[in-house]
């Protein structure tokens, strides 16, 4: 087989386990609608296959939650004529293809991912066989469309390396040069890592007991500017330079935040906020969030009312994903050998 350099092409996804908060918004969701001005036809997905891993939610909140994260796609500017947008569970080629590369994986590679450790936690011996095969799914994924580029943010970069690590070892061990693209991580603009309003040192994350340690995307105004208000921070001031935050985790995010919402690099935020106290860096932040929030919330709700047309979206999203995903997999299967159906 000859290598052929694969096309572009985007494609990343979303766990829906519960509403997206300003880390998801940041470090994913805000890029990929941006993507779409660079990007022809970037795949954006819901994984319903992966929400499973870690427990059910149950079969009316599942739908419900699938809907509220392409709501949430939806509302912050995902075109569905211009993206792919669908959820996972229809389109079987990603559990097919998830299979195959469950037998390339190695068992060290998956004992390495720390993810998994994070979530099984002191109990691993109860955890699924989902949960540790889990990104051999995020490998088939992207590699079902022969994606290329993958924007995600800072926490999924080593489940990125494996899924090139997997790419590579199917290539050779089933003597087809080139056939799956290496795909490369974006992990890029300064919000790849958003932190916990409550703790610096631990990532903004949906799991969190406190809601006061992440803003929602379906936060009201009032309830934005009050986590802004009590977020964590130490009692100087903003120091002149971005240098002087380096210990100062709680005050680097929310510089970070600023950074990210207003386009600018956190040292240009410094430029203009340097040696402010709180309670003037506090309230500009929560000017600039509302704002650049404004409306997000409302959209959601406007599409969440309206289930059925979210199913449509995502059906004719699916229909367009199978045609790209059918096609690699019939290939993949050629390669293993596997006979099709006469
Ligand atoms: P998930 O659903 O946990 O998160 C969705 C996206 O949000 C990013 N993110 C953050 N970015 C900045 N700061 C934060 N605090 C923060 N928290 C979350 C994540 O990096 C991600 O980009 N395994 C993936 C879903 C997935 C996937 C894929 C992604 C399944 N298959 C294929 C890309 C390609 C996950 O659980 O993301």
């Amino acid at each position: 087989m000859t290598e052929v350099p694969h096309p572009r092409r985007v494609f990343s996804g979303i766990q829906p386990t519960g509403g997206l908060h300003l880390g998801n918004y940041l470090g994913a969701v805000k890029r990929f609608a941006e993507l779409q001005a660079i990007d022809a036809e970037p795949i954006y997905c819901v994984v319903d296959l992966h929400a499973i891993t870690a427990g059910w939610a149950g079969r009316t909140q599942m739908a419900e939650d699938t809907r509220e994260i392409a709501a949430a796609y939806l509302a912050c500017g995902i075109d569905p004529e211009r993206s792919i947008l669908f959820n996972q569970s229809q389109v079987p080629v990603h559990a097919q293809l998830g299979w195959i590369f469950s037998c390339v994986a190695r068992l060290g590679w998956m004992n390495r991912m720390t993810q998994f450790k994070d979530k099984a936690g002191k109990n691993a011996e109860k955890a699924s066989l989902g949960l540790y095969a889990y990104p051999a799914l995020q490998a088939a994924d992207i590699l079902a469309y022969h994606a290329t580029h993958v924007p995600v943010g800072e926490d999924q970069r080593q489940h990125l390396e494996l899924s090139r690590d997997i790419a590579i070892k199917f290539n050779n061990d089933f003597d087809a040069p080139g056939f799956f693209p290496v795909p490369e991580p974006i992990i890029e603009g300064v919000a790849t890592r958003i932190m916990s309003l409550r703790d610096g040192s631990k990532k903004m994350s949906k799991s969190d007991p406190s809601d006061m340690s992440r803003i929602n995307l379906t936060d009201d105004a009032d309830t934005i500017a009050k986590k802004i208000r009590k977020a964590k921070t130490d009692p100087e001031p903003l120091s002149e330079t971005l240098d002087g935050l380096a210990d100062r985790p709680e005050a680097l995010n929310l510089v970070t935040i600023y950074a990210a919402f207003s386009g600018q690099t956190p040292a240009q935020v410094m430029v203009e906020h340097g040696g402010q106290p709180f309670s003037a860096f506090k309230p500009a932040l929560a000017d600039l969030a509302v704002a650049k929030m404004d409306g997000i919330a409302d959209a959601m709700r406007r599409y969440q009312s309206d289930p059925a047309e979210i199913d449509r979206i995502l059906s004719k999203g699916a229909d367009r994903a199978a045609e790209l995903a059918e096609p690699v997999l019939k290939q993949t299967y050629e390669i293993v050998g596997f006979i099709p159906r006469g």
